[in-house]
């Protein structure tokens, strides 16, 4: 009897166990992604596109309370290292505040290939390159980082959220990682 009551409790949060969708090595992308050039709903990849454009906004305004406006609140964000997988908009806002809080940012978004997949599901992959500003003893000073986010997306009633991301690094960062200590 008292089984029968905490079983369902036990097991509920083992049915949400995720899978992540694994990085594609660059060169397989064009192929990947060449359905985007297909005719497809307009709204739905311009309100994908529109989302996207508020992680910026998030991160270089340091409003990191209002990620959940770009992802599900439950995302899977791969950032490779040194930060690694972090699981949530309330852990990625601890992470992402703390690794900041000694630079100021801009993070520019270039190539953005919107890929739809049945009615409530995307991908893209969004070309990033985040400048880092010193503060302080290292004002004037820049770390520049180059990569993409390969974002799978999922649309929650009339709105669409990034379920799962990877940050991938093209290449090294470029200037004094001091600025960060
Ligand atoms: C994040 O979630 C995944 C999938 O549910 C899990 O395998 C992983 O251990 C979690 N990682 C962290 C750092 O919480
Ligand atoms: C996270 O992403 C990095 C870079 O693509 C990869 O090397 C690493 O294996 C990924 N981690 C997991 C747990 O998938
Ligand atoms: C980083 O900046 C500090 C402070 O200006 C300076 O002393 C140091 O030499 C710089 N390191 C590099 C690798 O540029």
């Amino acid at each position: 009897m008292l089984a029968s009551i905490i079983i369902p409790f036990v097991l509920a949060p083992l049915a949400l166990t995720f899978s992540p969708t694994p990085v594609l090595p660059l060169a397989a992308l064009p192929t990947t992604f060449s359905s985007a050039s297909n005719p497809q709903d307009p709204t739905a990849e311009l309100q994908i596109r529109n989302t996207l454009s508020l992680y910026p906004l998030i991160i270089d305004g340091k409003a990191f309370d209002h990620l959940d406006l770009v992802f599900t609140h439950d995302v899977y964000a791969n950032y490779s290292a040194p930060l690694g997988v972090i699981n949530g908009t309330d852990a990625l806002a601890v992470i992402l505040q703390q690794s900041l809080a000694p630079v100021d940012t801009q993070h520019l978004l270039g190539t953005c290939v919107v890929q739809l997949v049945g009615d409530v599901d995307a991908r893209t992959v969004t070309y990033y390159q985040a400048s880092h500003f010193g503060k302080g003893l290292f004002s004037g000073q820049v770390l520049y980082a180059y990569g993409a986010y390969d974002d799978s997306w999922v649309k929650v009633g009339k709105d669409w959220r990034i379920r799962q991301r990877s940050l991938v690094y093209y290449g090294p960062t470029i200037g004094n990682l001091s600025i960060f200590s």
